[in-house]
């Protein structure tokens, strides 16, 4: 069976790549050869965000000489166990790079007034620059109405209506993070997508609107042609074929197979999707919805997942809370 080295293919049992007659039939070998093939680059966010955040880090520095330390307020509703983990991860980046994070977890009973009054006092609070709300909230909770009391001034998150509203217009804003750490992954791979056909598969209001109300926009590392596919699109396949950059936010594992895209075309993967491995401690692993082993034989550039958009989103997160302390600094 062949095994995954470093994200390749590598034909186990192999002796001697010119010696087919090592193996069972010609035809085996000509398939393990094609197996190993990857064309595509990978788009390491992993790595991109480490020089986002050590590049943030520097900044915090000079604020923090000015007498300004960036704060962020992260409000953990309930006990998902997922949630826990994005809340945890996003607090312990804050401490490595310097902003002051105030953990705010209720229990999953809080009514909702005693949620927005938390709102109401971390907006009058000086120290705390952004407010992020852990979705999703426990259904007794209206969402849109805790994300509508937020102080548009501190939404780093990007979804407060202002915000969207000012995106769609072109307007300095706070830009939703997974979108923004798309983009960023885009430019600093160097594939600018002015000019190019991006679709997105996925139409959801925190990833596929906002990705392309940011991609569509007159300027610099946007100016694409932009394409929204969802669960009505008719002959889907189609339509990611004609995808010079293709960004699939789905939700379905493995769901953007080979043959649905063309050759040379650079994929970003916001997809998280957990499924079954007997080979992992866990009995699962993370996976995106692009069929990874598949799809990067085609493509010209893709993202891993785990690693790729994910670790993006965080660091957008500081990077939106920096920007927010910089501005209330003015
Ligand atoms: N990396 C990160 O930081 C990050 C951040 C956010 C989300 N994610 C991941 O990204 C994925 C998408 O998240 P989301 O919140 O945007 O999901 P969502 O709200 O469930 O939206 C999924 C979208 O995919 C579309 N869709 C579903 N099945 C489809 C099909 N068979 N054909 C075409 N379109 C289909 C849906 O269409 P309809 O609108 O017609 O239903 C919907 O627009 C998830 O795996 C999530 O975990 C990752």
């Amino acid at each position: 069976m062949p095994e995954y080295i470093s994200g390749e293919l590598k034909p186990a049992g192999l002796r001697c790549l010119a010696g087919i007659h090592y193996h069972p039939s010609i035809q085996a070998m000509k398939g393990l050869l094609m197996m190993k093939k990857r064309t595509a680059k990978l788009i390491d966010g992993k790595k991109v965000s480490e020089a986002i955040l050590s590049e943030l880090k520097q900044e915090i520095e000079g604020l923090k000489a000015q007498g300004i330390t960036p704060g962020l307020a992260v409000v953990l509703v309930g006990e998902d166990p997922g949630s826990q983990i994005y809340v945890r991860n996003k607090r312990r980046t804050c401490a490595e790079i310097g902003v002051a994070s105030f953990a705010y977890d209720l229990p999953k009973e809080t009514p909702e007034k005693k949620l927005l009054d938390l709102i109401a006092k971390l907006n009058a609070d000086p120290k705390v620059h952004g407010i992020l709300v852990q979705s999703p909230v426990p259904k007794h909770i209206d969402e849109q109405k805790v994300l509508n009391a937020l102080d548009p001034r501190k939404d780093v998150d990007g979804f407060h209506p202002v915000s969207k509203g000012k995106l769609l217009n072109g307007e300095e804003c706070f830009v939703a993070c997974t979108p923004a750490g798309c983009q960023e992954l885009l430019l600093r791979y160097g594939y600018d997508p002015a000019g190019k056909h991006v679709v997105i598969v996925g139409r959801s209001n925190i990833v596929g609107k906002p990705v392309a109300a940011l991609l569509m926009q007159k300027a610099k590392g946007a100016n694409a042609t932009v394409t929204v596919c969802h669960s009505r699109t008719k002959n889907l396949s189609a339509v990611t074929q004609t995808a010079d950059i293709l960004i699939a936010a789905i939700g379905v594992a493995n769901f953007i197979k080979a043959r649905m895209v063309k050759k040379g075309v650079v994929v970003i993967d916001v997809g998280m999707n957990r499924i079954p491995d007997a080979t992992k401690k866990s009995g699962s692993r993370l996976c995106g919805d692009v069929d990874f082993a598949g799809v990067s034989k085609k493509a010209k550039a893709i993202t891993p997942v785990p690693g790729g958009v994910g670790p993006m989103t965080i660091a957008m997160l500081m990077k939106n809370t920096v920007f927010a302390a910089k501005r209330s600094g003015k």
